[in-house]
């Protein structure tokens, strides 16, 4: 029994170093860093769109120890366009984070959608061998469960969504509402981060198609589909293993070194639902409130750009430098500057050197489908407090946190001071038993469960 994993985005991005030679590096992304273990455990197949090099169309990866085989879709300049900028994060991406005056929903991009999401089913049916197991994931790839179906009726099929399932109401905004429980209900199970989630969808699935729910199913045209509410974990020991490596905390020293102040971070991708001005403008309000603080507290932000093609994130981005630039000009002096912004990716190591430097991880979506970076951080701090939005799918598992109404800027200002001023004891306590839960169901425990649940369809 192989194990063929679908996904938009792929595990590794073929880049040619200078010397000519062709690496494979991991993508950014909860997503493909959650499955490329579980598949490289499992053995099988993974099919995914190939951006860069699109002329490679197969490959065994990891590149030193292959497990896999990676399948590339080669997509057309006018397909990236209108499936995956236009439906996938001009449409799914705000009607899912109740951004519904941000949505455009046009045919033309629903029919791409449609279009590229049949080419996906058609590899993966290609791939097919009598017995293995079919996992799909995520909005972009919503029709895939149903179309693999029709071509395949015995076929396990398993479809995990990754972002937050909107309410009912803002659901039915989408004029494809029924296609999209159609298509998703081809699956024989369907996972999400949370209970409300799975609740929200079944409302959907009963008044928009009315289907039948009980339980945990719901049952459409004759077939059963079991859902279930597991958020994903991460890989707990390793960010542990690495907070705690001499060349890291020898990182994290030289970050608190050049700073010489208390550090809140934020680590985000640059998108509208993470929170970002609202955080900025938490952090102004924090200054005004308590000039003593200037000079003594610095916010760090590390955002990595994303989907720049779409309007609403470049917009985004003249926001957020817009806003840094205001508040640098308003508070700085005597060599210190309050906010300092990074606007690129960064490796894994210097990533969890800034969670190991922090004294305050500032995680403040305004809607999140779960938020990894909250328990990369939990895994990695030393004696860090998080502060964490009650809107991230994240907060259900993490009530030491001290979580936040993103949108109270006032409230958050005061949060801030809270943390900044814990006593020692308090954040170790709160850390430990926030470490204790993430063991208890870390990435592969998510993994696996999921593949066995599916096996048992
Ligand atoms: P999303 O899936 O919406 O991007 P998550 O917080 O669930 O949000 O996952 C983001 C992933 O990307 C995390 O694993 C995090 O470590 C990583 N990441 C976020 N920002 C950066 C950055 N600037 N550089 C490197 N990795 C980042
Ligand atoms: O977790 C949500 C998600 O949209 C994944 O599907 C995706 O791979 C990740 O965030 C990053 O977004 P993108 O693939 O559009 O860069």
């Amino acid at each position: 029994m192989g194990l063929i994993i679908i996904s938009n985005r792929e595990p590794y991005a073929p880049k040619r170093g200078e010397d000519g030679e062709l690496r494979w590096v991991p993508s950014i992304g909860g997503l493909t860093a959650a499955l490329d273990p579980a598949l490289q455990h499992a053995g099988g197949t993974w099919i995914a769109w190939g951006e860069e090099l699109p002329e490679i169309s197969e490959v065994d990866l990891p590149q030193d120890a292959p497990r896999y085989r990676l399948k590339r879709l080669r997509l057309s300049e006018a397909e990236v366009r209108d499936f995956y900028y236009g439906f996938s994060n001009r449409a799914l991406w705000p009607m899912s984070h109740y951004f519904i005056g941000r949505t455009k929903y046009q045919t033309a991009t629903w029919r791409a959608y449609v279009n590229v999401n049949r080419r996906f089913a058609k590899a993966a049916v290609e791939s097919y061998r009598e017995g293995d197991l079919i996992w799909v994931h995520d909005y972009q790839l919503a029709l895939v469960p149903r179309m693999i179906r029709e071509a395949l009726p015995h076929a396990r099929i398993g479809f995990f969504w990754h972002i937050p399932w909107p309410s009912a109401e803002v659901f039915r905004t989408l004029p494809w509402d029924r296609e999209l429980l159609d298509g998703l209900l081809g699956a024989d199970l369907i996972g999400m981060h949370t209970q409300d989630y799975v609740r929200y969808f079944q409302i959907a699935c009963e008044r928009v198609l009315g289907a039948e729910t009980e339980g945990d199913t719901v049952r459409w045209q004759d077939h059963i589909s079991r859902m279930v509410a597991r958020p994903i974990g991460i890989e707990v020991e390793t960010f542990e293993e690495l907070a705690t490596s001499p060349e890291v905390e020898e990182e994290a020293d030289r970050i608190r070194r050049t700073l010489q102040t208390q550090i809140l971070l934020g680590v985000d991708r640059l998108d509208y639902t993470k929170g970002i001005p609202e955080r900025l403008e938490a952090f102004d309000a924090f200054l005004d409130r308590h000039p003593e603080a200037r000079g003594r507290v610095t916010l760090l932000q590390i955002a990595v750009p994303s989907r720049e093609r779409v309007e609403s994130y470049r917009q985004l981005r003249a926001q957020v430098e817009g806003l840094v630039g205001r508040i640098n000009g308003k508070h700085t002096r005597d060599g210190w500057s309050p906010v300092q912004y990074i606007y690129r990716g960064v490796s894994r190591e210097e990533l969890v050197a800034h969670y190991r430097a922090a004294d305050v991880m500032l995680v403040t979506p305004l809607r999140d489908g779960l938020n990894l970076v909250a328990k990369e951080f939990a895994a990695s701090s030393r004696d860090g407090v998080l502060i964490l939005s009650r809107f991230a799918g994240a907060a259900d598992e993490m009530p030491e946190a001290l979580q936040v109404n993103p949108y109270n800027v006032d409230g958050l200002a005061g949060t801030l001071l809270e943390a900044l001023q814990m006593p020692l004891d308090e954040k170790k306590a709160r850390l430990q038993r926030l470490r204790e839960r993430l063991k208890q169901s870390d990435l592969h425990a998510w993994a696996e469960g999921f593949i066995q649940e599916l096996a048992a369809t």
